[in-house]
């Protein structure tokens, strides 16, 4: 299923993403409404903006076998992510290349912020108490720059987000569960973190056996 998004809130990150190096319609995140578990990547790659799913590309793959670690399918958790466009870099040697042929690059703050509205909006609404948050640009827009993934990968934290009021971000006063791991693009790049990711993983599965996500 595919949430809708309230259109003022959809204009107001247009305005403030206009001009920057961000391309495609915006992917929505998928998943039940209300969803007991969601799962929060960064911004979405070129397979992404061609389909108009999330994680459907190379680091989709490598989500879907981490999910499995998990026993966790897609049908029952939502997927979304902090950047709703894909922000590319254009180098010089691509001068004139067309926008799809551009690589991908990591969103700034700014436009993490830009989404920041729009991704509170969607949190509240999907009512999740677990989230996985998958990298550390999603991780830092929950719980602040000094949040890495190198250190807090696997643990179960429980306390409140950062929510982006009055332009500046603030801890909201809901507790959720939240599980930092390691972007599923990260093994794509740095194979040897393959056996880390995949104990995080399974032990995500644990937990959740533990903690049936209807009693959280
Ligand atoms: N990376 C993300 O963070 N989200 C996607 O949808 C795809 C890749």
């Amino acid at each position: 299923m595919q949430i809708h998004y309230p259109q003022a809130l959809v204009d107001r990150v247009r305005r403030a993403t206009t001009g920057r190096k961000l391309t495609g319609e915006y992917v929505p995140g998928e998943g039940p409404v209300p969803a007991k578990l969601a799962l929060i990547g960064e911004a979405p790659g070129r397979t992404e903006i061609a389909t108009g799913h999330p994680f459907v590309g190379a680091a989709g793959k490598e989500l879907d076998r981490n999910l499995a670690l998990a026993s966790l399918t897609r049908p029952e958790i939502f997927i979304t992510s902090v950047v709703r466009a894909r922000p590319y870099s254009r180098p010089k040697a691509k001068a004139t290349a067309p926008v799809t042929a551009l690589p991908n690059r990591t969103p700034t703050k700014k436009e993490v912020a830009a989404f920041a509205p729009l991704f509170d909006w969607e949190l509240a609404a999907i009512g999740a108490p677990v989230l996985v948050v998958m990298g550390n640009t999603a991780l830092q827009r929950l719980l602040g720059p000094t949040a890495t993934i190198g250190t807090l990968h696997g643990q179960v934290l429980h306390q409140p987000v950062l929510e982006w009021r009055a332009g500046k971000y603030c801890p909201g006063n809901k507790s959720y569960w939240l599980v930092p791991m390691y972007h599923p693009a990260a093994t794509l790049y740095a194979r040897k973190l393959t056996p880390t990711v995949e104990a995080d993983w399974r032990a995500l599965g644990e937990w959740l056996k533990k903690h049936p996500l209807a009693d959280t």
